[in-house]
């Protein structure tokens, strides 16, 4: 067994963003066609998107959903994917070597946002296209009327603008897989340009520069430099990638969010430091727009690359949907309790991606849709971090670096509630964790943790949706302190409150 001790002073770290609770479609694989959208299916609405998906995209607790890539969006089209739908191309897409419909585009895309009252984070293709098309995407969306192009898009059925606040300034420009790709002095130059011309259409936009696709890029850093110092006066977020998988050590693998932890340290000094070089006034903020586990070996095997990039084109084909293990939820649990421990720097973060493509929720065409393992920890924090995040210590044993366990709090003021966020990463002990809070009359209102009998690397399926899910979990209070008892690998939240008189 092992002994840690969570205190919490009192001390608020920083806001709780609604952002950080993010996520990702991409026109890749079944994440749009038979993920968000399949007209035919029994609970399908009347413009084809899946009810059983919207249900789970609201109970996930998804605040923005970036659209419509990814590497997709680098040699995208937006103009094929509006007005009429039997008019619109068929397209060799090559990012993932697939046939794009174009059934689904931007409107269709509104619409579905507004159902699962999410808020549309745009990117722009900078790989193919540039200033003008940019320019041109930001008109449409979001003028008023009374131009070509805010006409063309009150003909297509929208007679409001769709009014877009969050865009990105391309995805990925320093990867060598990107259609388009760049030097960071080619993308800094054009992202300034993009940017200097979509503010001037809509001023009120929020732009995100593109950062590394990774902390192990050749130019990682370097890179970061350089497009902030062409770009920083014109731009309020600056990205960050990084997806994380298991390998030989699962102890390194359940630590793995101190990478995430470095690069926010890492990217946040460089950001200061090109602030105060240019003597800027207003803080450029991370966004971690693309983040989760992936089995990215798996994917990157020349084999199944050969398989991929010179098989058939199809529409739609089944592309890396990754089944997560009990382990991999507990990682993306810790991943979100560092952006919490850090919301004074991140203030967007979307996890990559939201339906069959590397994500928490699960589809079969035609058939149910299920929560992945990694579906919980995401939907817990959530629907329940509210408030501020508070300043939470932990002593505990390491194990790979890492605290054994790891703990964030949030307090909400109005609801006079507090949550704990824990997560165990020991392989075969138990945590007991003693937890202190500000005051001494609380108790819980409500706690649960993550786990399965079928052990660490159980995952959830089809046929049995139910084998990594949340379980209540028994709370000893007394003095002012809470304690719990965590199964190895496991992932677990507390509600806790003034007890009710
Ligand atoms: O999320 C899958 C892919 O990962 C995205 O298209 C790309 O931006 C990243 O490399």
């Amino acid at each position: 067994m092992i002994d840690a001790v969570v205190t919490v002073p009192g001390v608020t770290v920083s806001d709780v963003p609604a952002r950080m609770f993010g996520s990702f479609v991409e026109h890749m694989g079944r994440c749009v066609y038979t993920g968000i959208f399949e007209p035919g299916h029994a609970t399908a609405n009347a413009e084809g998107f899946r009810g059983d998906v919207l249900d789970l995209v609201r109970e996930l607790g998804v605040s923005v959903v970036r659209y419509p890539g990814g590497n997709f969006v680098s040699g995208y089209r937006w103009e094929d994917g509006i007005g009429p739908v039997e008019e619109r191309p068929r397209r060799l897409e090559t990012a993932w070597h697939e046939i794009e419909p174009n059934i689904v585009g931007l409107h269709e895309f509104v619409t579905w946002a507004e159902q699962a009252g999410v808020e549309i984070m745009e990117a722009v293709n900078l790989g193919t296209r540039g200033v003008e098309d940019a320019m041109r995407l930001v008109e449409y969306s979001n003028h008023p009327s009374g131009t070509a192009l805010s006409d063309a898009r009150r003909r297509n059925g929208a007679e409001e603008p769709f009014g877009i606040r969050l865009w990105c300034l391309g995805n990925e420009m320093d990867g060598p897989w990107q259609l388009g790709a760049k030097s960071a002095e080619e993308y800094g130059a054009l992202a300034r340009e993009t940017a200097k011309g979509m503010r001037a259409v809509d001023p009120s936009i929020e732009l995100v520069l593109a950062g590394s696709s990774g902390t192990d890029m050749p130019t990682y850093g370097e890179w970061e430099r350089t497009v902030l110092r062409h770009a920083y006066a014109h731009v309020d977020y600056l990205s960050l990638h990084l997806y994380v998988q298991e390998r030989q050590d699962p102890s390194a693998f359940l630590a793995s969010a101190l990478r995430l932890e470095q690069a926010i340290r890492d990217v946040s000094t460089i950001i200061d430091e090109v602030r105060a070089e240019g003597q800027h006034s207003h803080q450029v903020a991370l966004a971690i727009d693309e983040w989760n586990v992936w089995n990215q070996d798996r994917f990157n095997d020349p084999e199944h690359q050969r398989e991929v990039q010179h098989g058939p084109w199809l529409e739609h084909p089944e592309v890396i949907e990754d089944v997560y293990t009990l382990t991999d939820a507990v990682v993306v649990g810790t991943f979100l309790h560092t952006m919490l421990r850090n919301a004074d720097r991140v203030r967007i973060a979307n996890l990559a991606q939201l339906v069959n493509v590397i994500a928490p929720i699960m589809t079969a065409e035609g058939g149910d849709a299920w929560r992945q393992a990694t579906f919980w920890p995401f939907a817990r924090i959530a629907s329940h971090a509210r408030g501020n995040v508070l300043e939470t210590h932990v002593d505990a044993p390491e194990i790979a670096g890492a605290p054994a366990v790891d703990a964030v709090v949030t307090h909400e003021d109005d609801r006079g509630e507090w949550c704990v966020f824990l997560a165990n990463r020991a392989l075969e002990d138990s945590a007991s964790v003693t937890i202190t809070l500000p005051r001494a009359d609380l108790a819980a209102r409500e706690a649960e943790v993550l786990t399965s009998a079928e052990g660490r690397l159980a995952v959830n399926t089809h046929e049995s949706p139910g084998t990594v899910a949340m379980q209540e979990l028994p709370v000893a209070s007394g003095d002012g302190v809470l304690e719990v008892t965590l199964p190895p690998v496991s992932w677990a939240w507390l509600r806790v409150g003034v007890p009710s008189t």
